[in-house]
């Protein structure tokens, strides 16, 4: 399915029974039988537009992406390395972000390199692996002064970003640093309690905001994500433009031009025919950092013990993120051949593949002088070809096995592709949501983890989990 105003194709055709049998697929009357829930459900999506939904209206804060370039512009000629801490929706936007535009070496190209867009290193820390942050203080060793730190944390009190947060500014103030300077909070600023709200007004730092109406996993094209996007060189404006021409693609209130609701249809049915598991798996390296981001999105928006109008009903699809061709040989065996409760979203990048005019980034031939004869086939290939075999054959691997399957079409990896792919699936879990009953947006499990690490920690206020705390 295309429509005029988005660049992105969704090609559902392998979930139907005329691709995948009829054991296995979905009658064209199955997805129109949804017909009048998904009205409904866009009603109510609508209806709560820039209330207490509003990750789309992110695609239209463009005085918030022109104060986000000024601080990016000056960081970029100020700093070597700039550092994002936060965990989560606080991490994983970036973390795809980053690993999708930027060089797939970004750390490691010499200064001044071309590809490196004449930005810092970029990191992203979301553990308190203690391996880590010493690996990390290693990388930065005397580079420090030279060092940028983004902490972001929505409620401002995240046991995880604020101990990174303690780490480092102590850090700074031991080296004689400039935590002023060299610490940006991100939080929201509408939150009495936020901790790191009320430490970046006491050390004068510089603030960006997290709006109060949307939640950490929603939250990429934000300044959450945005900040560290500018400061790596991507056009905030592109992904921008692409976000905003999605929402007006998931402003349809049918099946038919909505691809948004079609997707969370198409899912929704497969759950309850038995296939839970949904597995993202684009066909581009640099999309790994999209399977993990996607898998956050739909697992805390989804899995939930207690739905709208009922009480334990412990529900939500199960998401796993793969990447061809490399789990190829890893867990396609198991999704052609194993259980029959996966729906797998391929996602095919149309310039990786072979452009036709022998220019395109998917034309890198494998080989230009002689080769072995048995080894031919490859030699007189391109690795856009080899890449586009691999893709296409398991598309119909997963077809003959009747795996139903969709693809996600984009003609390259770029800022436009990516802000439209986030509006695509956010959107897709708001539908979700509404079909299988729950509220998206809260996260009931993550909060009582943070707070049984408080109690375990020591905060006031908070116990630790025992024996008497079992169950709800
Ligand atoms: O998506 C979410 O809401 C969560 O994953 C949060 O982003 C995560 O728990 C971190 O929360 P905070 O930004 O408040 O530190």
């Amino acid at each position: 399915m295309t429509t005029p105003q988005s660049v992105l194709e969704l090609d559902a055709a392998n979930v139907f029974q005329e691709a995948i049998g009829e054991e296995h697929g979905l009658s064209r009357a199955e997805l129109d039988g949804l017909a009048e829930r998904i009205a409904d459900c866009h009603r109510r999506i609508e209806g709560r537009r820039g209330k207490d939904i509003g990750f789309m209206e992110l695609a239209y804060d463009r005085q918030l992406a022109d104060r986000v370039k000024e601080k990016a512009e000056e960081l970029r000629n100020r700093c070597s390395n700039f550092v994002v801490l936060g965990i989560g929706g606080s991490a994983l936007g970036n973390i795809a972000v980053h690993r999708a535009l930027n060089h797939p070496f970004h750390n490691l190209l010499p200064d001044g390199h071309p590809a490196r867009k004449g930005a810092p290193r970029l990191f992203v820390l979301d553990n308190v692996d203690p391996a880590l942050i010493a690996g990390f203080r290693d990388v930065i060793g005397d580079q420090l002064s030279e060092t940028v730190f983004n902490v972001i944390t929505k409620s401002g009190s995240t046991a995880e970003t604020m101990s990174l947060l303690l780490f480092v500014r102590d850090w700074l103030r031991r080296e004689g640093g400039d935590p002023a300077a060299q610490i940006i909070a991100t939080t929201d600023p509408h939150r009495e309690e936020s901790l790191l709200r009320r430490i970046a007004e006491e050390e004068g730092c510089f603030t960006l905001p997290v709006p109060p109406n949307v939640g950490g996993r929603f939250s990429v094209l934000s300044a959450v994500g945005l900040l560290s996007a500018a400061v790596g060189g991507i056009s905030m404006d592109e992904m921008l433009d692409g976000a905003a021409a999605m929402d007006r693609v998931c402003r349809a209130s049918t099946l038919d031009d909505n691809l948004a609701a079609l997707y969370a249809a198409v899912l929704y049915l497969f759950y309850q025919k038995g296939k839970p598991i949904t597995v993202l798996m684009p066909y581009s390296n640099a999309l790994r950092g999209l399977a993990d981001w996607y898998c956050q999105l739909w697992a805390e928006s989804l899995g939930k013990r207690d739905g709208l109008s009922a009480r334990d009903v412990f529900v939500g699809p199960t998401p796993i993120g793969a990447v061809g061709v490399t789990d190829q040989h890893a867990v396609m065996q198991l999704y052609q051949d194993g259980r029959f409760d996966k729906v797998i979203t391929l996602v095919e990048v149309k310039d990786l593949l072979p452009s036709g005019d022998g220019g395109g980034p998917g034309d890198v031939p494998i080989c230009r002088g002689e080769s072995e004869e048995e080894l031919a086939y490859l030699a007189k290939s391109t690795f856009g070809g080899l890449f586009g075999a691999e893709l296409t054959a398991a598309r119909f691997a997963l077809r003959d096995k009747h795996r139903p399957n969709l693809t996600v079409r984009l003609p390259e990896v770029s800022a436009r592709a990516l802000g439209e792919v986030f509006m695509l699936f956010e959107y897709a879990v708001a539908y979700s949501g509404c079909l299988y009953d729950v509220n998206p947006f809260d996260q009931p499990g993550v909060e009582l983890g943070k707070q049984y690490t408080y109690g375990l920690m020591g905060r006031d206020g908070y116990e630790a989990p025992g024996p008497d705390r079992m169950g709800r």
